[in-house]
């Protein structure tokens, strides 16, 4: 049997966080060649090269270098940049990972190309179409070839949009695959010392997403709740590019100068980040895959949203969905304080840390 070549597609800080458990079982899989191809929409060393540096992943065997824009520039940009490089060098398959502009603008080109898609982390539906993610995970779904699902809500969603049982597979979750890898590093590191705080005495905090930065009120209203926790315990926030900017034009900063308890600091690599997770006393984040993690490490994870395309996390996971209403979020930080109320974990079927080989063995057997 011939070998294959896989296009395997990161170009967000979440994306080679999943990549990096497929390159990590390759060697496993002989036949199938992996070739890491980069998009560039996430380009800042703290964003990008210290993820690649920190996951073990290959230099890119290719980077499209497409950086910021609109949405539509930043897709139509990788879109033109990838079908150049497959016109050069076709591959046999191109797998993307999770929702962001990248995972849909190469499954795009590589469709119209003739060439087979592969969508990890598919069937996650958050049924909120103002949000760019679920655009992303809707359109590519439907033109992949073969949908790999985390949890079961994913195959329940893909089978009642109309996929057939052979193309959804219910793998587990490369994130948590990576999460079990890096864990014991990350737990040497006692990242918390740099913060001046002691482990299980802090919480941590991350906040991107354009539904609660982007408009100043409303990342106005969220910093008065977090600094009114900040008295309670401190709070350690790593600061996403999108809500620097965010903070800067909203005229914030001066706000969170005064409030001794938030620790901002600029984004974190993987290591530090992960570190910082395992000691905290809890969590505060509307990130997607912060949910899953916190599930994994059996931290309480108070997440910053509306609605959730991961359901696991709250039926049998840490996670609790806020959505606005902060008597609620106030609530959870004294029962996760005083340790009253803390959520049962059970565990999750395939998040086992083997995801990858079970995506990798399925694709060998496919390909002929
Ligand atoms: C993207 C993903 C989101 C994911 C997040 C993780 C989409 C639609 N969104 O959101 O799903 O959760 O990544 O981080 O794909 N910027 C920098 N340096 C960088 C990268 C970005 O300064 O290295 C700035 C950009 O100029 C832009 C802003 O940050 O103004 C947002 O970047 P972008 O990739 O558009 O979206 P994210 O908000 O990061």
């Amino acid at each position: 049997m011939s070998t294959k070549m896989i296009d395997v597609i990161g170009g967000a800080r979440p994306n080679f966080i999943k990549l990096a458990a497929l390159f990590a079982v390759r060697k496993k899989f002989p036949r199938l060649r992996l070739r890491f191809i980069h998009t560039g929409q996430h380009y800042d060393f703290s964003m990008s090269d210290i993820f690649i540096k920190q996951l073990d992943l290959p230099q890119p065997a290719h980077h499209l270098n497409v950086g910021s824009g609109s949405h539509a520039v930043q897709t139509a940009e990788i879109m033109k940049r990838y079908e150049e490089w497959i016109q050069r060098d076709r591959a046999d398959m191109c797998m993307v990972v999770g929702d962001v502009n990248s995972t849909i603008a190469c499954a795009l080109t590589a469709a119209k190309a003739g060439i087979q898609v592969a969508h990890v982390e598919a069937g996650l539906r958050s049924f909120d179409r103002s949000m760019p993610e679920e655009i992303n995970r809707l359109l590519t779904d439907s033109i992949s070839d073969h949908l790999f699902a985390t949890e079961p809500a994913g195959v329940k969603n893909l089978k009642k949009e109309g996929h057939g049982a052979g193309q959804v597979h219910l793998v587990g979750n490369v994130m948590v695959d990576t999460l079990f890898r890096l864990r014991p590093k990350a737990k040497r590191l006692c990242a918390y010392k740099k913060f001046g705080v002691a482990p299980h005495q802090y919480a941590y905090l991350t906040l991107h997403r354009p539904s609660n930065v982007d408009d100043p009120k409303h990342l106005g209203q969220i910093l008065k709740h977090l600094i009114q926790t900040a008295r309670q315990i401190p709070i350690i926030f790593p600061v996403h590019p999108r809500t620097q900017k965010c903070l800067k034009t909203a005229g914030l900063h001066q706000l969170l100068k005064h409030c001794k308890g938030l620790k901002l600091t600029a984004p974190l690599g993987y290591l530090e980040s992960l570190s910082l997770m395992i000691e905290s006393k809890f969590v505060v984040t509307d990130s997607g895959g912060i949910q899953e993690e916190t599930t994994a490490l059996k931290v309480p994870c108070l997440t910053l949203r509306q609605n959730t395309e991961r359901p696991i996390t709250i039926e049998r996971g840490t996670n609790t969905l806020i959505k606005g209403n902060w008597d609620l979020f106030h609530k959870r930080v004294d029962d996760i304080l005083h340790e009253r109320n803390a959520k049962k974990i059970k565990g999750i079927p395939y998040w086992d840390g083997k995801s990858a080989e079970r995506i990798l063995s399925i694709i060998s057997r496919h390909m002929h």
